[in-house]
């Protein structure tokens, strides 16, 4: 994310990172004017650069009752990813559906992860659950699954043009669902989904794992402090370097699977050949491309930096330019989103004539996601008048002033007259007397967990918390990534999509982000014949 740094002014980013939320948690005692944070209260050990426990600043504690019994449909790589992620303590899988046979021995056997940046080892149920494992009920088919009733959650992780109709089945049928993102191949189908869970009462959640991650909760907490100053760019991106014989979306198809699924079975799934089944994301019909599958995570992000807002417009360059196959969406995507910005006004039209000066409030987000090229690896930098603040992998933040000499700079937060925190900075001179009081920079910075455990964890929670007659309207017994706010990732990802396919600029409308009928034009186009 950070291109020409040296290794010492990386270091130097994440020890500004470190010692800045330490110091907004832990003002030292008698600064004036500084107003003791809640935000961190409890949840920072003195000295420490992690908090101690993410369930607490998360709002969740122990389980209270017997773990939830669980279901997970769709053992692929990241069924895998799951089962190797969660907590028995929460969460038990008593069963478990899929079509692939490679995939049902690898979900019990588990495997290591890719060895690229952020990549989980995959468990599988026998490492986690040993004899056990042997209790986990297999089906072949999801629906014979729903009638189990020992089942009262299920993780969904299949192919997208899946997650609505089986999360819909499975709401129906009286099961909470954790689905993974992107929430759906349409918009409507994001609303049929909210509308079922109300229906039945269930709690549904969607699996942008940044909701939970502590390392984006603090660089939140850091951002809404205002030491960033005015944040008028965001530079998100996720660059992969794919050559067409390790293109991980398009990997070769086991024997067993081939052997195992004849043509007429692969038909009766629904699918138009086993490729579609297995290479699932570079067909439009199954998958949403890049901006579903990577960007909607950045856009999250950037999303919740600039205060859970919707943005304006996007316009974009999607291009198929570098896989000579056949597949059917782009390998590289390039969009610019305008976003509000902290003085936009919503009843100002943005451009009602040339020169509308609330045009000029907003922010621009620039996206980009390429195949031919990993440098840079994925991130979001955020860009404010007083500081640029680097989150990347998902497991690390750095800090530094706006300038550009400032990468050789440490920084920390101090409290201006006006009792607001600031960033102070210090070249090669002695630090300033607050970070000396917190011991300058703090120890290595802690391993961030991604915050699959987490969503996980909490979703078990709110399940149990409900049944014992806690109120269904308390903010912190619903997940963070509810059906309401994936929705609003999804059209991001979708109109994105549509931007660049139409080649124009695609303007947001506020009430597709709300209940109700109201639909994007393009969202009727998306759907393709069915296989
Ligand atoms: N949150 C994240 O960071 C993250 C990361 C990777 C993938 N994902 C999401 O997870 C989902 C799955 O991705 P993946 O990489 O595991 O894909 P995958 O192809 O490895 O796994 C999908 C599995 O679904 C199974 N399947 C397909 N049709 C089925 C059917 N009708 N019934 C039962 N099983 C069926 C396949 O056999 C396969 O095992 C996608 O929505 C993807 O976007 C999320």
């Amino acid at each position: 994310m950070a291109l020409d740094m040296t290794p010492e002014q990386r270091e130097i980013g994440k020890a500004n990172f470190d010692r800045s939320v330490q110091e907004l948690a832990n003002p030292p005692a008698g600064r004036p004017g500084m107003t003791r944070r809640t935000f961190m209260q409890g949840l920072m050990a003195a000295g420490a650069a992690v908090p101690l426990s993410a369930a607490a600043y998360f709002g969740y504690g122990q389980l209270h009752g017997k773990p939830v019994k669980a279901a997970l449909i769709g053992a692929g790589d990241e069924g895998g990813v799951l089962v190797g992620e969660h907590n028995p303590d929460y969460l038990q899988f008593v069963a478990c559906c899929d079509v692939r046979p490679s995939n049902k021995r690898r979900i019990f056997e588990g495997e290591p992860g890719s060895g690229a940046p952020g990549a989980l080892w995959r468990k599988g149920f026998n490492r986690v659950y040993g004899h056990d494992a042997l209790k986990i009920r297999w089906y072949d088919d999801y629906r014979r699954l729903l009638e189990d009733k020992d089942v009262e959650m299920v993780v969904i992780a299949l192919p997208l043009h899946l997650h609505a109709p089986v999360a819909i089945d499975c709401l129906r049928a009286g099961k909470h669902v954790l689905c993974e993102k992107l929430m759906a191949r349409t918009v409507s189908q994001c609303k049929e989904m909210i509308r079922a869970a109300d229906q039945a009462d269930r709690l549904l959640a969607i699996g942008h794992q940044r909701h939970y991650s502590l390392l984006y909760a603090q660089a939140v907490e850091l951002i809404n402090s205002g030491v960033l100053g005015e944040v008028r760019h965001i530079r998100a991106l996720w660059h992969r370097n794919m050559l067409p014989e390790r293109d991980g979306w398009r990997k070769a198809i086991p024997s067993e699977d081939r052997s195992a699924l004849s043509a007429e079975r692969v038909r009766e799934l629904g699918y138009r050949s086993i490729e579609e089944l297995c290479h699932w994301r570079i067909y439009r019909r199954t998958g949403g491309g890049l901006m579903a599958e990577l960007g909607s995570h950045q856009l999250d992000a950037s999303s919740i930096f600039l205060g859970k807002v919707h943005p304006l417009a996007v316009t974009g360059v999607g291009l198929k330019c570098y896989y000579n196959d056949n597949r059917e969406i782009e390998d590289h995507v390039y969009c610019t989103f305008e976003f509000p910005g902290k003085n936009y006004r919503p009843d100002v039209p943005l451009r009602a004539a040339n020169g509308n000066p609330n045009y000029n409030h907003t922010v621009a987000v620039t996206y980009s996601s390429i195949s031919t090229n990993g440098f840079e690896s994925y991130g979001e930098c955020v860009m404010g008048t007083k500081g640029t603040l680097v989150v990347q992998n998902e497991n690390e933040a750095l800090l530094y002033p706006p300038a550009f000499t400032g990468r050789s700079t440490s920084v920390t937060v101090t409290t201006q007259p006006s009792g607001q925190p600031a960033l102070d900075s210090w070249g090669s001179g002695p630090a300033p007397a607050a970070a000396a009081q917190t011991g300058g920079r703090p120890g290595a910075p802690g391993v961030y967990s991604r915050g699959y455990r987490e969503e996980m964890e909490h979703m078990a929670y709110c399940i149990r918390m409900r049944e014992q007659g806690m109120s269904r309207d308390r903010e912190d017994l619903r997940p963070r990534c509810h059906g309401r706010a994936a929705m609003a990732d999804a059209i991001i990802a979708l109109a994105s999509n549509n931007a660049f396919q139409s080649q124009r600029r695609e303007t947001f409308d506020e009430t597709w982000f709300q209940d109700g009928a109201a639909l994007p034009e393009w969202d009727r186009t998306i759907l393709l014949p069915e296989a």
